[in-house]
């Protein structure tokens, strides 16, 4: 059957007949809010780099943490910006930590909101590395011991969902037997597993956790972007070591692997849009080049034709202004 029988117009000619046959959507549930927490009280800053999102002290991260339920927004990611550092990045496994004190702050106001945490050293220590420096190298297996401190004290300050992002060889597994052997059986694990070595993180560590490398760069841990086959064994590789969700970071320029990702594995499989994902269309929407709102939309919902299940994003709060709703 082809032309004049066939006409692919016929199911595009009114928006209603666009929403009928419309494949892949996206709506509040499927999002994850990151947000910064910082010491001190009564602190709500921008991260200029990452417009509407906030440095908040614990009092008000739970007043945003409520007003990002209310919109329907199933989960929030953590990240604990620390006063001091520390070349042991003693504050990333302190009890009185920041994002232990976040974590216990917003289960205690909103048991319902579920809480994940970016487990990595590198918000912790002066030079901005995800672990422990061996005449400047990060050596791995020193770094997961530390890891799996930084699992306990979130674990026992409540958290659901912990989320590693080291890239450290064997982090999920090493997490996932200390959780089971100190009781925490049912804290789940979502794996920063093909997580890239790009540029799209430098606001996010230049303003949001101040945390930028003092020197070299991430790439002897984090992958090579040119690398699609060996995203693939870093997912099944965290999937055998007990991951629960899979997550692949960035998201915009990754969707071939987001693709390839849904169909070799089951789990469900999480994006990260990236902060300088979302500082490019903030910028360029400033300047009045893109319109923020239909750009977004577009990219979000690429994300889900892709094959993602969840999409953790600054946009998240804005979804339903994105929709229109
Ligand atoms: C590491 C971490 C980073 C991001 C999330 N977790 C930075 C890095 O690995 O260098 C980047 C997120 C973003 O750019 O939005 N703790
Ligand atoms: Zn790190």
């Amino acid at each position: 059957m082809s032309f004049p029988t066939q006409r692919m117009r016929r199911m595009r000619r009114t928006e209603g007949l666009r929403n009928l046959v419309r494949e892949n959507r996206f709506s509040a549930s499927d999002f994850i809010f990151p947000m910064f927490a910082v010491p001190g009280s009564g602190i709500k800053e921008e991260i200029k780099a990452i417009p509407g999102n906030y440095h908040f002290s614990v009092d008000r991260l739970v007043d945003e943490a409520k007003a990002v339920y209310d919109l329907g927004i199933p989960a929030v990611l953590l990240f604990g910006v620390p006063e001091k550092k520390d070349d042991a990045a003693s504050g990333a496994y302190d009890p009185e930590g920041i994002s232990q004190q976040a974590i216990r702050a917003v289960k205690r106001a909103l048991p319902d909101l579920i809480v994940i945490s970016d487990v990595c050293l590198c918000e912790y220590t002066p030079h901005g590395h995800c672990g422990i420096l061996k005449n400047g190298y990060v050596e791995n297996d020193s770094t997961l011991r530390l890891i799996e401190k930084v699992t306990i004290s979130h674990a026992e300050a409540g958290v659901d969902i912990v989320a590693p992002a080291a890239m450290m060889d064997g982090q999920i597994g090493v997490m996932r037997r200390v959780l089971d052997e100190t009781g925490y059986s049912e804290t789940a694990i979502l794996a920063y597993s093909a997580k890239f070595a790009s540029k799209l993180y430098d606001p996010f560590f230049k303003h949001g956790t101040n945390s930028a490398v003092s020197f070299g760069d991430k790439k002897s841990h984090q992958m090579d972007y040119a690398n699609a086959n060996e995203a693939m064994r870093e997912i099944a590789l965290d999937i055998e070591e007990g991951a629960d969700i899979v997550m692949i970071k960035p998201a915009m320029f990754y969707l071939d692997l987001v693709a390839r990702a849904k169909d070799q594995f089951n789990l469900p499989l999480a994006v990260y849009n990236v902060s300088g994902e979302y500082a490019m269309i903030k910028s360029a929407a400033e300047l009045n080049r893109i319109n923020e709102k239909e750009i977004a939309k577009e990219v979000l919902t690429s994300f889900k034709r892709a094959g993602a299940d969840l999409i953790i994003s600054y946009f998240a709060k804005d979804v339903a202004t994105i929709l229109g709703a």
